[in-house]
């Protein structure tokens, strides 16, 4: 009897230390990575740590740009349980680790020599208060043109590089009975295709005069007029149903020649590639016509929280997985993104990433590389929003462009 009982209370034990030793390989990752070529990249991360006997338990909140995960981290937080690790751009990542909720890698870093190879642009957010709180994943960046290869041959097949030409090409591809520029209605993305305009029209100082430093008088006067005029051209080659629709949808309208062309980040590209799409054959990737040499930069960090205990381990080892040179390249080539690092080869990537590295070497050279503003890397989130909101409710009619120049200035001011 005894010799049971003690047997009954071994195997407890057993279980017991089996338990917490499954507990602490185990990551718990939250993210907005639900899309068909999204879905692929997070695979490689998740097979990946799989290897090393880390087990992923997904936590994936549906939304373009992450504003509906924002709302879940949220209470997770509150309710002092927050997961591992969090996909988070630019000053989010900044209003987190204020809260005192962000884990410290620096001992990981330092030991892998992070501050040697990731871009100090990065460095300035996937650190807080000089030490490191998260992994950079990649380097998007949003002032990227799609179109369809076929529709743009039928057009005469040169790129457009400004407005004018732009707008003589979607008239073109509307000529075609296509729906010239695919576009869905949602702040994020409406933001995503004002802050090319933006910068078009009055190129890299004034991104950075009305963007980022918020001079009102940029964001009030004739540049920004034309900015306003130019999103409410463009609104005409939408479709009808462009409201609320989902950015993968209207990447997949351009794939299947329903659309001619789309304006969006490079996690586009992870869609065509997704659906066995070529560049230069399928489609063509160009910079937003007008800012060639510059790019509006966003980049995935995972941001790790302070678990501690257990779990710490498992997060170490994602954190390394992340920045791991292979990884890196298995990653990025199938996201859309490039590197996080500055030393990876370029040789496996197509040739719009090949493209996308040497346009962040080149705009980084040359003080051209600017954060975007609709995905965080420009102004924090209360900032961020109220722009958005002025831009989304000129696009949608809702406020003419002198209102909209006159809301703006307001809008940033009241929300600082
Ligand atoms: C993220 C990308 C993501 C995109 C659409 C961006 O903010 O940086 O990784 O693919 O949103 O969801």
């Amino acid at each position: 009897m005894r010799t049971i009982t003690k047997l009954a209370a071994g195997a407890a034990l057993i279980a017991m230390t089996a338990g917490a030793a499954k507990a602490a390989e185990q990551v718990e990752v939250l993210h907005w990575w639900t899309s068909g070529g999204e879905a692929a990249a997070l695979n490689v991360l998740k097979e990946n740590l799989q290897k090393q006997g880390v087990t992923w338990k997904d936590m994936p909140v549906a939304g373009g740009a992450g504003s509906a995960a924002m709302t879940a981290l949220r209470a997770r937080v509150t309710a002092g349980d927050p997961p591992t690790a969090v996909q988070l751009l630019g000053f989010d990542l900044r209003d987190w680790a204020e809260m005192g909720v962000a884990a410290n890698l620096d001992d990981l870093a330092k030991k892998e020599g992070w501050d040697k190879v990731i871009p100090a642009a990065l460095q300035n957010f996937s650190k807080y208060d000089g030490h490191w709180i998260a992994a950079p994943v990649n380097i998007h960046s949003t002032n990227w043109l799609w179109i369809n290869k076929a529709a743009l041959d039928k057009a005469g097949g040169k790129v457009p590089t400004n407005i004018d030409e732009f707008i003589a090409l979607l008239d073109a591809f509307k000529a075609q009975g296509i729906t010239a520029l695919a576009h869905g209605g949602v702040p994020w993305q409406d933001g995503t295709l004002w802050e090319a305009v933006v910068l078009s029209t009055g190129g890299p100082d004034f991104y950075k005069k009305a963007v980022l430093d918020l001079d009102p008088a940029a964001l009030s006067g004739d540049q920004m007029k034309k900015v306003f005029d130019t999103m409410s051209k463009l609104r005409t080659y939408f479709d009808q149903n462009f409201s609320g629709r989902e950015w993968n949808l209207s990447t997949a309208m351009v794939i299947e020649g329903k659309a001619g062309a789309q304006e969006m980040g490079d996690w586009s590209k992870g869609e065509w590639l997704r659906a066995n799409k070529k560049p230069g054959t399928d489609f063509v990737c160009i910079r937003f016509p007008g800012t060639q040499g510059s790019v509006l930069f966003n980049a995935d960090q995972f941001m790790m929280f302070d678990v501690g205990g257990d779990a710490e381990k498992a997060q170490l080892k994602m954190a390394s997985a992340v920045e791991d040179p292979a990884f890196q390249i298995a990653f990025n080539t199938v996201k859309g993104s490039v590197p996080a690092r500055t030393d990876v080869s370029n040789e496996k990537f197509d040739d719009c990433g090949k493209k996308g590295m040497a346009d962040l070497a080149e705009a980084s050279s040359k003080g051209t590389l600017m954060g975007s503003l609709a995905h965080g890397y420009a102004q924090p989130a209360a900032i961020k929003e109220a722009m958005l909101d002025v831009i989304t409710q000129h696009l949608n009619g809702q406020l003419t462009t002198e209102q909209a120049l006159k809301r703006l200035p307001e809008a940033v001011k009241a929300a600082k």
